[in-house]
């Protein structure tokens, strides 16, 4: 009795100690401790066993649905995404493999514990590599470290990987998931074991909330953006808008209501329509057409999720009875987080707006890209501005170590543009047409990552692709309306 007394009294009292001696605290902000954790940058962790990671080509003969689903999602072509691939060659060419591991512990987890994956390119790895943020990633967290982090936060990939464990009968695989046990669960194949975080953001965070590897600057934010505003007081998660088809996330985002367990996808579908179309492009020159059909229908939705996020308003401003301002209203009507999110200083969301009087005649237009794909100068953009040092321009994620500005707009917040228009001559009534439109990159930025791509990706053979093509553009959300000159 005793001695379960003072055991228990000296766990209690190294949590107590460790609240306030966590190594992490005793360093500057913004490093980790490499006893804590052996990936770093990666703030990654894995308890192997003999049971190891399984691919996803393995859990399709009994999870069919979900492998479905997931197949061209963006999680699974986190490794294989060449415009990932382009930015990963440029981090070990100008900075080395201490950035890669980082990038590594994101894209690929499994293939960054296990030691396959130590650098760019796709040739001679195994299909658990290959596959990026797969079944076996995700359903292999056994929890998170969040607490040990500079920010005690979930970030830069701080989950536990535990594939499965050793018992004196040998090797068992042991799955978490959303559920509690039932019988039979895992048809012995796999041990299933509950684990309340595959129902919350905080999941999702680890790899959605990225910090620069040295600095610790903030580079994508998602999962904080989503914790500061509305839907996180609600109860929905990134799951209950991502993990389901369009109908239910507009009813996530519109009413709050949570969906209903058997209503979730493994479509992680969020506005990258520009790889989506290029995986359907790979796979029709390939001849696979199942997998064109499946990367087209996720294009799609990526679409038209883009398209029911924001929410135009124009209002005329009269000064002495005369037109002087139009007023334009650009709401973040559902997306959880602010819009456009992480990558916001490489993601474009612009204005484009022309206006003419009665005889069809311009009077004033802008936010037309030109033939070069080139917005032109003091278009309204919805972005970031990233900087390095000595306030210099910086756009890759090793560089940038400040923001010049965050112009991106809240959940279900709004940014106000104001135009001075001056009729001059013209007659009115007006029409003013307002667009506002969405683009993965600028398009010299896709063009030089699509020239830095590994030798063993070869676009040509792969996609297709021999020239850069137009970065294509989708239109968000459109109004036109009639302005009269005077009032
Ligand atoms: C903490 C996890 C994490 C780390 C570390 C990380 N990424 Fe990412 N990366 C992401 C997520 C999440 C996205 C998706 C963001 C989106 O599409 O909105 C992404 C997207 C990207 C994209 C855009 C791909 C596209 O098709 O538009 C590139 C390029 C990229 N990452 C490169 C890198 C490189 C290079 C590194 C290392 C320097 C790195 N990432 C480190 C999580 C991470
Ligand atoms: C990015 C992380 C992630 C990946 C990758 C992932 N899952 Fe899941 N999975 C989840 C989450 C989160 C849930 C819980 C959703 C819910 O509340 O039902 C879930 C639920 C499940 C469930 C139980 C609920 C259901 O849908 O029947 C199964 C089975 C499952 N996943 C299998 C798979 C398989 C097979 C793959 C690969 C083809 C996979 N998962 C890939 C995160 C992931
Ligand atoms: C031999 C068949 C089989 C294989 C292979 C298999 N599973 Fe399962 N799994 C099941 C069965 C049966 C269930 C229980 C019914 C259900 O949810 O589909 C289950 C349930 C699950 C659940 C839900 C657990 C919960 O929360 O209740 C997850 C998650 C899961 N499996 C993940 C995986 C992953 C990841 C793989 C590949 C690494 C995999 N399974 C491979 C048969 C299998
Ligand atoms: C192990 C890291 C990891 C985890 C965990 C993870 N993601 Fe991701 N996710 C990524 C990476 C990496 C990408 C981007 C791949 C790329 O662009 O090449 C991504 C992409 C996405 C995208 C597509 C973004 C776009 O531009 O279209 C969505 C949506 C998404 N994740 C949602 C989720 C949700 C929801 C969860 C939690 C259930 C989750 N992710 C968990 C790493 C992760
Ligand atoms: C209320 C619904 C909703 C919730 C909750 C939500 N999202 Fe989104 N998300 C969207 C919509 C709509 C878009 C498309 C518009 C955009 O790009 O912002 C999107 C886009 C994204 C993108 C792609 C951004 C880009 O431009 O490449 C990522 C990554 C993402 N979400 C991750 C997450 C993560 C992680 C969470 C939880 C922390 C989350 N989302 C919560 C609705 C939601």
């Amino acid at each position: 009795m005793k001695t379960l007394n003072v055991s228990l009294f000296s766990v209690a009292f190294s949590m107590v100690l460790g609240l306030w001696l966590l190594p992490g605290v005793a360093q500057a902000m913004g490093e980790v401790d490499p006893q804590l954790f052996p990936y770093n940058p990666s703030l990654l962790r894995y308890q192997p066993s003999q049971a190891t990671f399984t691919p996803p080509q393995t859990c399709a003969g009994c999870h069919p649905r979900q492998y479905e689903e997931w197949t061209a999602s963006m999680h699974a072509l986190a490794w294989q995404d060449p415009v990932y691939q382009g930015e990963l060659a440029k981090a070990l060419d100008e900075v080395g493999p201490e950035v890669a591991k980082q990038c590594i512990g994101c894209h690929t987890p499994a293939g960054l514990v296990t030691g396959e994956v130590s650098g760019a390119g796709v040739s001679g790895l195994s299909d658990m590599a290959l596959a990026g943020v797969s079944c076996d990633v995700c359903h292999s967290v056994s929890g998170h470290s969040g607490w040990e982090t500079p920010y005690r936060q979930p970030e830069n990939a701080s989950l536990i990987l535990s594939p499965g464990r050793d018992t004196a009968d040998g090797p068992v695989r042991t799955k978490y998931g959303p559920y509690a046990d039932q019988d039979h669960c895992g048809a012995g194949f796999h041990e299933c074991v509950e684990q309340p975080l595959h129902k919350q953001a905080e999941l999702c965070a680890n790899c959605h909330q990225v910090h620069h590897y040295q600095t610790h600057t903030p580079l994508e934010s998602t999962y904080r953006e989503w914790k500061d505003g509305p839907y996180q007081v609600n109860g929905i998660t990134c799951q209950d808008c991502h993990m389901v088809d369009i109908a239910t996330f507009l009813r996530s985002a519109d009413t709050f209501q949570k969906p209903q367990r058997g209503e979730y996808r493994h479509y992680f579908n969020g506005a990258n329509f520009l790889v989506y179309f290029l995986v359907e492009q790979a796979a029709l020159k390939a001849g696979d057409a199942k997998l064109a059909a499946n990367a087209r229908e996720k294009y799609e939705m990526a679409v038209a999720r883009l398209q029911t996020a924001a929410d135009l308003e124009l209002t005329p401003i009269y000064r002495d009875e005369q037109l002087a301002e139009l007023r334009v209203r650009v709401k973040n009507r559902r997306a959880g987080h602010n819009l456009p999110t992480s990558l916001t200083n490489i993601r474009q969301i612009w204005l484009e707006m022309t206006v003419k009087d009665a005889a069809g005649k311009v009077v004033m237009t802008t936010g037309t890209v030109d033939e070069q794909g080139k917005l032109p100068p003091y278009v309204r953009k919805f972005n970031s501005e990233g900087m390095g040092e000595n306030f210099h321009f910086a756009l890759d994620p090793w560089e940038v170590i400040s923001f010049a500005r965050h112009d991106t707009i809240p959940p279900r917040g709004y940014r106000d543009v104001y135009y001075g228009v001056n009729p001059g001559h013209h007659q009115g009534p007006f029409t003013a047409e307002v667009t506002l439109r969405y683009r993965q990159a600028e398009q010299k930025v896709a063009h030089a990552l699509l020239a830095a791509v590994p030798e063993d990706i070869d676009l040509a053979e792969i996609y297709g692709l021999t020239a850069m093509p137009d970065l294509p553009v989708v239109d968000m959300v459109s109004i036109t309306q009639t302005i009269t000159a005077d009032r």
